[in-house]
């Protein structure tokens, strides 16, 4: 699938991938296909073998090379043929789904969904509602779409919500989310879904901020006082969070302009 094909089909029908599991939702899709049903050619499947194989950077890498909705389908609860992969899957793509309404991308744009393989009716039907969903949401990265954001600035908050998804403390949350969730601590003390969903907005929040961070300095020598205007935050958090960027070796000092202090990113040094 390459880049020009995606914008091509964009121009009439939203461009949607669709990661489909190899055992249930791949075979109910070429049960569609062998029965003549007929569902929105703008699809690109990609076959994994499990929905719990689709990391969560993945799911954000489609929107990175034009496309406007992502489809994840996988067995049904209890069927998947690893055991818990599409409990993974679920997991993954609620979480991935807080970074993008974080970051004002309707999350919309990223659909779960369980198909089985005698199921090529349920497929044409979800794929066929999944695509009139993302039309009405608009193309991505066009001001009229449903984020109002420009091309560049959409693709700069989903390259931030990409190495969010790619961090070790997003990793871990969503990685322990069930445990935390079921299982007590040493302390006898089970989290609640609301205090989950507390403590993950609250690491979505930290680390989007640090990754768009990262990213400035990665162009340009910036001072906390250009970061905080740019990215409309307090300069106060801003600075937090560039002396703990600094102190993990992902910023240096690069000059100091008139009395402010600039950093760039090691990264575009190659150092990383
Ligand atoms: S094998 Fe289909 S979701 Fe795991």
């Amino acid at each position: 699938m390459s880049q020009q094909e995606m914008g091509d089909t964009k121009q009439v029908e939203p461009a949607i991938v669709g990661f489909l599991c190899n055992w249930c939702s791949y075979a109910g899709a070429d049960l569609a296909g062998t029965s003549r049903l007929s569902y929105p050619t703008n699809l690109r499947v990609i076959r994994v073998m499990c929905s719990g194989r689709v990391d969560p950077g993945l799911m954000l890498e489609p929107f990175l090379r034009g496309a406007d909705g992502v489809m994840v389908l996988g067995c049904h609860p209890a069927d998947c043929h690893y055991l818990t992969g599409n409990y993974q899957a679920e997991q993954r793509v609620s979480c991935v789904r807080a970074v993008l309404e974080h970051l004002e991308i309707d999350s919309g744009r990223l659909y779960l969904d369980w198909v089985s393989a005698s199921e090529g009716a349920r497929f044409a039907e979800l794929v066929m509602e999944f695509a009139h969903q993302v039309k009405r949401l608009g193309p991505i990265g066009d001001r009229e779409s449903r984020e109002g954001l420009s091309r560049p600035e959409f693709m700069r908050r989903v390259q931030v919500a990409q190495r969010v998804t790619e961090g070790e403390k997003f990793r871990w949350l969503v990685g322990r989310r069930k445990a935390l969730l079921e299982e007590e601590n040493v302390y006898k003390e089970q989290l609640s879904s609301r205090r989950f969903r507390d403590l993950m907005s609250f690491v979505v929040a930290e680390e989007c901020l640090r990754a768009a961070i990262e990213l400035l300095t990665e162009e340009d020598p910036v001072s906390c006082k250009e970061m905080a205007e740019t990215l409309g935050v307090p300069a106060g958090k801003v600075l937090e969070h560039t002396a703990y960027l600094k102190k993990s070796g992902f910023l240096e000092l690069h000059d100091v302009a008139g009395s402010s202090p600039r950093y760039v990113s090691r990264l575009s040094k190659g150092e990383r």
